[in-house]
């Protein structure tokens, strides 16, 4: 934790009542700049209608400090977890460094462990606050930079989804080997969030096989953050965002398993960055690695590298870490993908 606090200050839950005014304190701490409101980026973990738990540190009566924490169901090749999603930390500029943030991140992990969490998961830019409570850069991730003179062009249909095609969104985004399990009102919330179009792409006018989102709100402009689908579909998707923002070059992220779209991508002497995921922690990592063992017992080779990746101390590294780092390097295994529209 930072130094003492020399302030007085009590942890509360933010109010419902609170909310609608406290958006604006929280856009001027978060992104004085923006345009668009943090609440209508991440509808989940801000919005009107969220069932997030937000904390707040008051001090003398005024609310100085906000952490927010969302909680995803995640299928994964070993069951369903249980990951709450930590954003919106923010604190008063004339009151940081007391403390406040890190007695809020405190207060969320004892909140995460009484709801059974199995990990929490953040994006941080600068790491230390949340390394000193315990999170460790984990998970996997691949950017590309695609040209626009090396996307195919497009032969299929591609046009922006309507709430017709969550569906078809749904099974397309249900299909993956690791996934956030998403009800239609959460599909309906997503696609409603600003300066983002989720483009689909169908053979013919008939059903899409596959779909991309174009930016989203303040933060991930000129970038398909989430897409599922064949790599050909996701190339002719990547062009059209680019006719369609103007632009020359877009980003596109990735899982580790969605190799066929990285071979592509590859295979056109494009170049390709591999990065963490984000940081995270696992709240039981005795439980994770019993979960593990099991559908490492019913997989047979799996068990010993496994087991050799907890037990490698050279890695000098906590058992969260060796686990998660550990299972993200086996492809097929992976336990934890969070696509952007879920990354807030
Ligand atoms: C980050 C932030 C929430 C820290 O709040 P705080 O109440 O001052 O935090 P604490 O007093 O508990 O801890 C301060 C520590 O946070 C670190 N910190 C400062 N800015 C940070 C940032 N953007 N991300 C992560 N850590 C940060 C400081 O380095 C300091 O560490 P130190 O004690 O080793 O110097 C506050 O600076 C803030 O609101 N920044 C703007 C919004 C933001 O960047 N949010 C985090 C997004 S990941």
């Amino acid at each position: 934790m930072s130094a003492p606090s020399t302030i007085r200050f009590k942890v509360r839950e933010l109010a419902p009542s609170e909310q609608a005014r406290f958006a604006q304190v929280l856009d001027h701490w978060l992104r004085p700049d923006a345009a668009i409101s943090a609440s209508e980026d991440c509808p989940l973990l801000l919005g009107r209608g969220a069932r997030s738990l937000r904390l707040v540190a008051e001090c003398d009566g005024q609310i100085a400090a906000h952490v927010a924490l969302h909680i995803q169901r995640m299928r994964t090749p070993i069951g369903l977890l249980r990951v709450g999603v930590v954003g919106a930390v923010a604190t008063d500029p004339a009151q940081r460094g007391h403390g406040l943030a890190s007695a809020l991140i405190t207060r969320l992990q004892q909140e995460a462990r009484t709801l059974n969490l199995d990990v929490l998961v953040l994006w941080a830019t600068q790491p230390g606050l949340y390394e000193r409570a315990g999170f460790v850069r984990a998970g996997q991730e691949w950017l590309a930079l695609l040209p626009l003179q090396e996307l195919p062009d497009a032969t299929t249909r591609i046009r922006p989804a309507t709430e017709k095609d969550i569906a078809a969104l749904m099974r397309l985004h249900d299909a993956e080997a690791v996934g956030t399990l998403r009800s239609v009102a959460h599909w309906e919330e997503l696609l409603a969030i600003p300066a983002m179009t989720v483009l689909v792409h169908a053979r013919s006018a008939g059903v899409p096989d596959a779909y991309a989102a174009c930016g989203k709100g303040h933060d991930l402009q000129g970038c398909i953050h989430e897409w599922a689908g064949p790599p050909q579909a996701l190339l002719a998707l990547a062009r059209r965002c680019c006719l369609l923002e103007n632009r020359t070059e877009i980003v596109v992220m990735g899982a580790p398993f969605q190799q066929a779209a990285l071979q592509e991508i590859t295979k056109r002497g494009i170049s390709v960055v591999h990065g963490a995921l984000g940081m995270l922690q696992a709240l039981n990592p005795n439980d994770l690695l019993a979960r593990v063992g099991a559908k490492i017992d019913s997989d047979g080779s799996l068990r010993d590298n496994a087991a050799r990746v907890i037990t490698n101390e050279a890695m000098n590294a906590t058992p969260a870490e060796v686990t998660l780092f550990g299972l993200n390097a086996q492809r097929g295994l992976l336990p934890l993908y969070l696509k952007g529209l879920d990354s807030m």
